[in-house]
């Protein structure tokens, strides 16, 4: 059996860390890295420090408009595809290389296998909204990481070829937890100490596209009573640039770290603040509590089991939620066993859903 995987941004390397070790137990893997992330603090780290494989091609799309693209990327995923000929074409989440590689994989008949399927924010103004609906119809296997997202799926008639496998992130977060503590140094390299610190990360394009929304967080950030940690995503130091958004000394930019150390950030911060999907299943896993930086969330569960809330923008509505943030006795169990990865692989190579 052949799987060829479509990745392209940060959170992807991610979820094809553990997912591609478990499917080349059961099958060939044929990698695919479309460039959408190039720099390489946003792709060649995960590579490197999660022992990924080698992309056996890099189609070096990156930057665009959302149309030039995804366009660009459908146009080169077609050519392989069809010279590689695999039996299931496998994409993650929802971005635009998603999109390309479902799209393109569709229009040959080569079955399609979503992972972190069925996750909606209902806000069709999200680029990522659209990418995950269109995904996940035209998916053969759908792997849906909580009870949740296979309901949502439920509710717009996909019921074929799903299954609820657990969350691959937490695979992730399990499997690379144990060798991220052992950088505790670098805390203290960083001038923090631990409990003393927030954590905050920004890229959502509702949130970094628009002047008052991006001026807004930043000055929420810039008024905590401990220094913030901003590990900066290249689209956010952009607009950053471009409205002339000066930020208060208690922030502390740096440039996007490794998922080590990202682990390790998080997990000794006071609390975080973000508008990432996956940042905020993180903060659940490692039971530290989330402050999320948008007014809807994928993730239900981080809301229900009481690690997450919602805040907006608004300095105020920030600063309250921070105010009421308590740590609940109990992690989350809604993302599964650590074992999603093993699921995805062993679905694909039985052909059973
Ligand atoms: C993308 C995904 C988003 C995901 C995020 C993860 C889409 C529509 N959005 O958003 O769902 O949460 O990745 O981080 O696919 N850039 C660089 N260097 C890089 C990467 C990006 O300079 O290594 C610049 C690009 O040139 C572009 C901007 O950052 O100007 C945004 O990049 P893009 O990939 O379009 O979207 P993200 O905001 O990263
Ligand atoms: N991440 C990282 N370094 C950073 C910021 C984030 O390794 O500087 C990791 C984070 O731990 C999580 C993933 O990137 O695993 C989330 O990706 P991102 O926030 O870019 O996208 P989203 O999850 O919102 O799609």
């Amino acid at each position: 059996m052949k799987v060829l995987t479509v990745v392209g941004a940060r959170p992807q390397f991610i979820k094809a860390a553990p997912v591609s070790r478990e499917v080349r137990k059961v099958a060939q893997e044929v990698l695919v890295h479309t460039g959408q992330h190039f720099d390489a603090n946003m792709s060649d780290v995960f590579f490197k420090e999660l022992g990924i494989p080698e992309p056996d091609y890099h189609l070096g799309v990156g930057g665009g408009s959302h149309g030039a693209m995804t366009g660009a990327m459908l146009a080169r995923l077609e050519e392989v595809i069809q010279q590689e000929a695999p039996d299931w074409v496998m994409v993650y989440g929802d971005t635009n290389s998603t999109l390309a590689g479902g799209l393109a994989a569709a229009k040959l008949h080569v079955p399609v296998a979503h992972v972190e399927a069925g996750l909606r924010s209902y806000n069709r103004r999200m680029p990522e909204e659209i990418n995950r609906v269109l995904v996940d119809h035209l998916s053969t296997r759908l792997f849906a990481p909580t009870e949740t997202a296979v309901q949502c799926l439920q509710a717009e008639g996909i019921t074929r070829g799903v299954q609820q496998t657990g969350d691959v992130m937490y695979d992730a977060t399990l499997m690379f937890l144990p060798r991220a503590e052992e950088r505790l140094d670098r805390l203290a390299e960083l001038g923090l100490a631990p409990g003393e610190y927030y954590l905050a990360t920004v890229h959502r394009a509702e949130n970094t596209d628009d002047t008052q929304c991006l001026t807004s967080i930043m000055e929420a950030l810039g008024e905590l009573e401990l220094p913030v940690v901003l590990p900066l995503h290249p689209r956010t130091r952009k607009q950053l640039d471009a409205f002339g958004i000066r930020l208060s000394a208690g922030i502390r930019l740096i440039e996007p770290v490794g998922y080590l150390e990202m682990l390790l950030l998080e997990s000794r911060a006071k609390a975080i603040l973000t508008d990432s999907g996956g940042v905020q299943k993180e903060a659940c896993f490692l039971q530290v509590p989330c402050v999320t930086l948008r007014e809807e969330t994928e993730w239900l569960e981080t809301m229900e089991s009481g690690w997450n809330t919602l805040a907006g923008t608004d300095p105020e509505r920030i600063r309250e939620a921070l105010s009421g943030l308590r740590r609940p006795e109990r992690p989350s169990m809604a993302f599964g066993d650590g074992q999603a990865s093993h699921r995805v692989a062993k679905s694909l190579s039985s052909g059973i859903a």
